[in-house]
């Protein structure tokens, strides 16, 4: 799966983005390394803080899946670049602290590719409570 492969996905999934509020909507798809692509989009609420990021619904539908190891993330917005938030680096670096991570816009074809690592320095995760059970 190449890069603008799965960017492709991740434009497709914004047709599912749900975004009655912001009027932003985002797509994203998660590549496994088994070579499984996840996709998700953003679900907003009336109650705006129980919206959940199109990255975090990505990682929902996998993990669910039964899959927690993953090679790449694509990440699209439909008129602008859409970078990860803080909490979604965050639910990403649980799984894949060096994961790739291919952001852009979607209405232009544009992306950029990055690391987590770059997005989320000196990350706290499961390493640091390791041996501790
Ligand atoms: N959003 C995402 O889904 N992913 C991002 O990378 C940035 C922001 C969503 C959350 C909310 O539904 C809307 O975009 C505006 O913040």
């Amino acid at each position: 799966m190449t890069d603008r492969e799965l960017f492709q996905l991740a434009a497709r999934a914004l047709d599912n983005a749900y975004a009655p509020y912001s009027h932003f909507q985002v797509g994203a798809c998660l590549l496994s390394k088994d070579g499984r692509t996840f996709s998700g989009c953003n679900i907003e609420n009336a109650s705006y803080g129980a919206a959940i990021c199109a990255e975090r619904c990505a990682v929902s539908c996998a993990v669910s899946q039964g899959v927690r190891e993953f090679e790449a993330i694509a990440v699209a917005g439909r008129e602008s670049f859409a970078w990860p938030c803080g909490i979604c680096r965050q639910t990403l670096n649980e799984f894949a602290p060096e994961l790739k991570v291919i952001c852009g816009n979607a209405s232009t074809g544009e992306y950029t590719v990055a690391t987590l690592p770059q997005l989320l320095p000196r990350a706290f995760g499961p390493k640091d409570l390791a041996g501790r059970d």
